[in-house]
């Protein structure tokens, strides 16, 4: 399964870099736009898993949940055909897709692909993490001062300005702090050592589900805002290293 996972995520990534740059650009809300591209990648995953694994419960961002997820099986694929569609409208070359298989609750696998740099992250649980094949781990940093940090926005934000906040604290805490606009990179950038730590609140299932495995298996922490477990349904995301995770906390509580 984790192999037919990056088969797809693979294919769907390379449909992505084929559109760049000419797929049409529609607008779901004030500042949230899809393209094309996303409606493509999105069909192709979804036809592939259906002639696959007929059976399989799929949550994908574009169908919208109620249809597919509705089906009785324990397993469900939960996907991002494009994490960071604003950073593809305006052609920035930060972007990816996003694809995990969740069976009776539980995380099994992850994949995120990042076509521009031909990235494979994937995950299988309890069997570690990997970038392009070769085994990944957090970083050994462990002081706040010292740690790139990621963070993202989103949607509403305009609506929430606690989000400045946070990201003012945390600018004055670490060494440097990223917006790249897709949290499913930032969340494997975390599980390879190029980010220390990464929060955001308001996200969706298929923008964590894929990251969040790859972190558990590459021996970070991931969690909510308070410090519990984390939810991949509950919007809020603090992943890290793991040594940085309490200074972290700190920070969103302070
Ligand atoms: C968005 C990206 C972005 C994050 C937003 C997400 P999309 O997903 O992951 O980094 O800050 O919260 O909605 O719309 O590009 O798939
Ligand atoms: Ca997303
Ligand atoms: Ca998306």
């Amino acid at each position: 399964m984790l192999n037919f996972a990056t088969e797809i995520a693979r294919d769907a990534g390379n449909l992505l870099v084929q559109k760049l740059g000419v797929a049409k650009i529609t607008s779901k809300g004030d500042i949230n736009l899809v393209t094309e591209a996303d409606i493509a990648a999105e069909n192709l995953i979804i036809e592939r898993i259906r002639s696959y694994y007929p059976q399989h419960g799929i949550l994908a961002e574009e169908s919208g949940e109620a249809v597919l997820v509705g089906r009785k099986s324990e397993w469900k694929w939960i996907i991002d055909p494009l994490d960071g569609t604003t950073n593809y409208a305006h052609g920035y070359p930060c972007f990816c897709v996003s694809i995990a298989l969740e069976h009776a609750g539980e995380l099994e696998i992850g994949v995120v692909y990042d076509p521009m740099r031909d990235e494979m992250f994937a995950a299988e649980r309890g069997r570690g993490a990997t970038l392009n094949d070769r085994k990944i781990r957090v970083s050994s940093v462990d002081q706040l001062s010292q740690s790139m940090l990621c963070t993202g926005f989103p949607y509403n934000v305009r609506e929430r300005p606690d989000f400045a906040r946070e990201f003012t604290k945390f600018t004055m805490k670490a060494q440097a702090v990223r917006r790249d606009g897709s949290a499913a990179i930032d969340l494997a950038y975390v599980a390879c050592g190029r980010f220390d730590g990464f929060w955001e609140d308001g996200l969706n299932p298929w923008d964590i589900a894929a990251g969040a495995l790859l972190i558990g298996e590459a021996g970070g922490r991931i969690s909510n805002f308070k410090d519990e477990p984390l939810d991949i349904y509950n919007e809020q995301v603090l992943a890290s290293n793991g040594l940085i995770h309490d200074a972290m906390m700190h920070v969103l509580r302070s």
